[in-house]
């Protein structure tokens, strides 16, 4: 799921299936996932579990809010207190970034082995217009800043 623009990009990436959220939603083709990954839209749990299979899992990563009193982080605590109570698995992942994984990943990419999808690549210098280039959505795939 992306907007518009970044259509072609995730297709490329090797996605069967992609949905233009600004055109439809996860629930319009009335299909129902094995597994749901949340990063973005802040969308309502009901409607995530309606694009959710019978015993499907869905994982919320991401789109906290920054409300007032829990930081928009209700839902992931109401996917928690839910899940004892259905046949799907509601649940959430926190990253720690740590120092193996990153070296793990950076091997990845320079055996090959992993693509990432790089838009730009900045010095270190124009790290301020890296970071408003992201806020402002623009970024298709990741931005890389040069140390040197
Ligand atoms: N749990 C963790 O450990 C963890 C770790 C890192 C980040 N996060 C959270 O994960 C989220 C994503 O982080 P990121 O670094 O990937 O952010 P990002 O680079 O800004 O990407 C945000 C993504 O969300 C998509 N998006 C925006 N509005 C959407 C909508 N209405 N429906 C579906 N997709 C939508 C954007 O697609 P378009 O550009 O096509 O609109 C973009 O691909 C953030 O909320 C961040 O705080 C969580």
């Amino acid at each position: 799921m992306c907007s518009t623009g970044k259509v072609d990009l995730v297709r490329s990436l090797g996605a069967a299936d992609v949905i233009d959220y600004t055109r439809e939603d996860i629930t319009g083709r009335g299909r129902r996932y094995d597994v749901v990954l949340d990063t973005g839209g802040h969308r309502p749990l009901t409607q995530l579990r309606r694009a959710l299979a019978a015993s499907g899992t869905l994982v919320i990563v991401g789109s906290e809010t920054g409300g007032r009193w829990l930081g928009g982080i209700d839902r992931q605590l109401r996917a928690l207190l839910l899940t004892p109570l259905v046949g799907q698995r509601l649940t959430t992942f926190v990253n720690s970034e740590n120092e193996h994984d990153l070296a793990t990943i950076a091997e990845l990419i320079e055996s090959g082995e992993l693509a990432p999808a790089v838009d730009r690549t900045y010095p270190l210098a124009r790290t301020p217009e890296a970071i408003q280039y992201m806020v402002d959505g623009h970024a298709r795939g990741k931005l890389v800043i040069e140390i040197r």
